[in-house]
């Protein structure tokens, strides 16, 4: 069966599914494999060391396959400069570009006139109309249950898809909850031409980088054992719940600030749950689509099962 929608048309891509920016887990690997699968793998470009960083994964990622595949941007995050990594995205013309976490203006002018479509990440209807007056190819709408950060208004998937869509013209992406086929269909039958999943490519064989004791308390996770961290700074994202989780938690509670909660909110503090397994020492994002994950399967078993079950649930209602 074909699967046709704005969104694979837009990027070249058999299924309408992109691996969403994953800090510290998405490289070249699982990129590739993602792409390989017929979906749209993405490299994380925030989480590298810098520049030539970025040129190695994106030579890498061509090496391990042919498709369309692309770079995420969270600009608002480590509070490091993008503009260096953009351009190296720009020189190795890469497929697609998607931003996140700030005004998507600066990315958005350096990528115009390459042959580079654009996403932006959008938690409001606003933002989303902002995004494609910008020139945005596509917007992905993030919804309140995603893992990682997240729009400030909690407001679930269910709810915003069907908002953006009436909102914009270009195609619009649901994410936030999503894990499996009955997630896809839900997302196209509320006006969606594809999904982003996040959470669900850590629990795979490919993303090599995620520790065991992270895919395991995925695995072991249900509908109440995610967390929404850093309310209080207005950078909300979504975690795990663990001691960790909940000392943080009771610090925002006392208005700490930003100086209170630095060392439990680092990168460091989240490399030490997601690459060490140290759980007693930092915290690892997820969204609630958790509760759904039952395994640890390679991305090509993943897309194979999605896209089956998504398949059975339009012929049920042929
Ligand atoms: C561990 C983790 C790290 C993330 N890092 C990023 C990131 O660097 N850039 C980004 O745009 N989104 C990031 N996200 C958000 C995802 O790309 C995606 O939008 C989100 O996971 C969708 O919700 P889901 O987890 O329920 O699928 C991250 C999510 C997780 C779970």
């Amino acid at each position: 069966m074909v699967w046709k929608t704005k969104l694979t048309e837009l990027l070249a891509i058999e299924y309408p599914i992109i691996q969403g920016g994953l800090a510290y887990l998405a490289y070249a690997d699982l990129a590739a494999a993602v792409s390989n699968a017929g979906a749209l793998g993405q490299i994380t470009a925030m989480s590298l060391e810098g520049p030539e960083a970025l040129r190695n994964q994106i030579r890498r990622v061509r090496e391990l396959t042919d498709k369309p595949f692309g770079v995420n941007f969270a600009i608002g995050q480590h509070g490091r400069p993008y503009e260096q990594m953009v351009e190296v995205a720009i020189e190795e013309s890469v497929p697609v570009l998607s931003v996140t976490g700030g005004n998507p203006k600066g990315v958005i002018d350096m990528v115009k006139g390459h042959e580079i479509k654009t996403l932006v990440l959008v938690a409001a209807k606003r933002q989303a109309q902002k995004a494609e007056e910008l020139g945005a190819d596509a917007v992905i709408v993030v919804g309140q249950e995603g893992g990682g950060h997240l729009g400030r208004a909690d407001t679930g998937t269910m709810v915003l898809t069907p908002q953006v869509v009436d909102s914009v013209s270009v195609p619009v992406v649901a994410s936030g909850g999503i894990v499996d086929g009955r997630g896809l269909m839900a997302a196209l039958a509320l006006g969606a031409e594809g999904v982003e999943m996040g959470t669900r490519f850590i629990a795979t064989k490919e993303c090599v980088d995620a520790h065991p004791v992270y895919k395991q308390a995925i695995l072991n996770a249900d509908e109440h054992a995610t967390v929404v961290i850093k309310r209080s700074l207005g950078t909300p994202g979504r975690a795990l719940r663990n001691e960790w989780t909940d000392q943080i938690l009771a610090l925002e509670s006392k208005e700490v600030g930003y100086d209170g909660l630095k060392s439990y909110i680092s990168g460091q503090a989240n490399r030490n749950y997601i690459h060490n397994g140290k759980i007693a020492e930092g915290f690892g994002w997820a969204g609630q689509g958790v509760a759904s994950i039952t395994s640890i399967p390679s991305v090509q078993e993943l897309m194979d099962g999605i896209i089956q079950e998504a398949e059975a649930i339009k012929n049920k209602w042929k």
